[in-house]
């Protein structure tokens, strides 16, 4: 394609065409077993899903969390499906190897497994979500049955769980004190219900290694300890594109903020100087 041709980016179609083996949910399940770390990453767009696939993350999730990172709501509440979908649907398309897990948003499948299949079947369908993951626990078994009879893997979210803020007072760790039992009740509800992992979120490192070491399926954890199967973070939290106070739990691992602000910077200084565009930017 000559230089004169070339679309805006070129995504996805240029990476390597070598044929992948796609992450499935029993490859996870050989991970757990033979004790490899899992790694998650949320995405949402197809550059970051094109890099972390690179990267050899085996799930990117498409978050509700889009609502707070990436829509500039406050909360990942108001989300709606119609929103997430094109969004899982560009990193469905940009992803080579990883696992792309659908979030389902709140509201979206809480009132009867029949809304839940119906909205995981969208997910799977128009947005090429190669599974779906919901939050709630023994509450969510119906639903993540019929998901998973219906041909649907189902991971679940467990511990502090963000659309269920309001009613758990606010973001607080799960699962400390008298309150573990519940925990493992719910893990090994979701379990039972045909679940093929669980997210743990904001719980005791101690409770969240029990889990981890009683069920079968694979826990993914997120303040919750090493103990875990393995581990998520959303990606804007750990490669710095979001300022400002961080859940404890969160490690950045780069300050994209700063490269972003610095280059804009630049930008701006070349046009107002007029030392952009240089002859060789034009024609
Ligand atoms: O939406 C999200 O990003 C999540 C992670 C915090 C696990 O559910």
């Amino acid at each position: 394609m000559s230089e004169e041709t070339a679309p805006y980016g070129s995504g996805a179609a240029a990476a390597s065409s070598a044929p992948v083996r796609k992450v499935r949910t029993h490859h996870l399940r050989e991970m757990k077993e033979r004790g490899e770390p899992i790694t998650m990453l949320t995405a949402y767009d197809m550059y970051t899903a094109a890099t972390f696939d690179e990267a050899g993350i085996d799930l990117l999730l498409v978050g509700d969390s889009a609502s707070n990172n990436v829509l500039g709501n406050e909360t990942s509440l108001p989300i709606t499906v119609d929103e997430l979908i094109p969004l899982t649907r560009a990193v469905s398309r940009s992803a080579k190897r990883a696992m792309v897990v659908g979030d389902l948003p709140f509201g979206s499948y809480q009132a009867s497994p029949e809304q839940g299949y119906l909205t995981a079947v969208r997910f799977m369908k128009e947005g090429g979500a190669h599974c779906v993951k919901l939050e709630g626990g023994a509450e969510m078994a119906p639903v993540i049955t019929k998901c998973a009879q219906g041909g649907i893997p189902v991971m679940a979210h467990i511990g502090f769980t963000p659309q269920s803020e309001h009613a758990l007072g606010g973001y607080r760790v799960q699962g400390r004190g008298e309150t573990a039992e519940r925990l493992l009740a719910d893990a090994r509800a979701v379990q039972e219900a045909g679940a093929f992992a669980v997210v743990m979120e904001m719980v005791p490192a101690d409770v969240a290694a029990q889990v981890s070491a009683e069920l079968h399926i694979p826990t993914i954890g997120i303040g919750a300890g090493n103990g875990c199967d393995g581990q998520v973070l959303v990606w804007q939290d750990a490669f710095g594109l979001r300022t400002g106070k961080m859940a404890r739990f969160v490690k950045q691992y780069a300050d994209l903020h700063s490269v972003l602000l610095e280059g804009a910077k630049a930008y701006k200084d070349d046009v107002k100087a007029r030392t952009f565009p240089a002859d060789e930017h034009s024609f």
